[in-house]
């Protein structure tokens, strides 16, 4: 079993990915998207969000990245996506889930599966120009108002040449609304002969084991999940249990940025806020830290009341 950390745009950063990483678990992770026009991006939007490219595209405790593209032209994307494995991506991610209204209304996302010839020819364009041996991935939902160009789209990617296909088992009209519907997964895999990675709603080992059943598919990719408990991937694998509240504790230490970075503005206190949220799900004690925080605005004050 493969397991991924999702791709989560204002979410896991490269700090977070550097904290689950070396919490474990984890074999592969996909940057935030990284939005492609009509131009050949400069190198600083790259490293600013994979810095990992500066460290041979690994995180700290030695876990590939993948860089995720997103836009609606295929050749730019493959311009970007060779720029991307020049600096040290491993391999290439496509978009063609994100239901974000400003994205789709630029035809990037999710939007584009109702163009399965569109999608086509962005993954021939991005597996063309990528080296051979450089992976080329695509993460799709099941379509975008329904599921009727789920087989459609899938096999678009898979005849292009893409290696692998990442599925969000819901169309973009289901939002994150649950349950996923793995079973899609399964029925599309019967017609699509490439790896397929299933993903959407897995919270805890039993959910992992349910989607394995229900999809076919070994390999998954987890995204809230992880964030909810900080090392789901290691309870999947039976490695081991619930994380405790006190390492937990540690780790949004480290989050808080001020040991790194000091007081950077907002962004640290924003995004400690903001992974309380999601760690609410699992412990009480995240509510009550929320709480007690949710008013401050620098790191130096946050730390002070974790640390309590
Ligand atoms: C806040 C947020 C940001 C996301 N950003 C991205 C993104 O940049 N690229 C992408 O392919 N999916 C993105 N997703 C979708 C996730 O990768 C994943 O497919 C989805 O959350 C379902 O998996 P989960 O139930 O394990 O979270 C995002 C999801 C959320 C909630």
């Amino acid at each position: 079993m493969q397991i991924t950390l999702a791709p989560m745009e204002g979410v896991v950063d490269h700090l977070m990915r550097d904290m689950l990483t070396q919490v474990g678990g984890f074999d592969l992770c996909v940057t935030e998207f990284v939005r492609v026009v009509e131009l050949l991006l400069p190198k600083k939007v790259f490293y600013r969000l994979c810095p990992e490219l500066k460290n041979d595209g690994l995180t700290p405790s030695g876990v590939p990245v993948k860089v995720q593209l997103l836009g609606q032209h295929a050749n730019w994307l493959a311009e970007n996506a060779v720029r991307a494995i020049e600096m040290g991506s491993h391999g290439i991610d496509l978009n063609f889930g994100c239901p974000a209204k400003t994205v789709n209304k630029s035809k990037g996302g999710a939007i584009l599966l109702r163009e399965p010839e569109t999608i086509h020819q962005i993954v021939k364009a991005v597996r063309n120009a990528v080296p051979k041996e450089q992976p080329v991935s695509a993460k799709m939902r099941l379509g975008f108002d329904d599921t009727s160009l789920a087989i459609e789209n899938a096999q678009a990617i898979a005849d292009a040449g893409a290696d692998s296909l990442i599925i969000h088992a819901r169309t973009k009209v289901d939002g994150y609304k649950p349950p996923a519907y793995w079973n899609w997964i399964a029925k599309i895999k019967q017609q699509v002969d490439i790896p397929i990675v299933a993903n959407g709603e897995i919270w805890n080992a039993a959910d992992a084991l349910n989607c394995q059943q229900q999809s076919h598919c070994d390999n998954i990719m987890i995204g809230r999940g992880a964030l909810a408990l900080p090392n789901l991937a290691k309870v999947i694998r039976g490695q081991e249990g619930h994380m405790p509240w006190v390492q937990v504790k540690d780790l949004l230490v480290k989050y808080s940025g001020y040991e790194l970075f000091g007081d950077k503005g907002r962004y640290y206190p924003n995004r400690v806020k903001q992974w309380l949220g999601y760690l609410s799900r699992e412990y009480t004690e995240a509510q009550e830290l929320f709480d007690q925080i949710k008013r401050l605005r620098d790191s130096e004050s946050i730390l002070v009341e974790i640390q309590r």
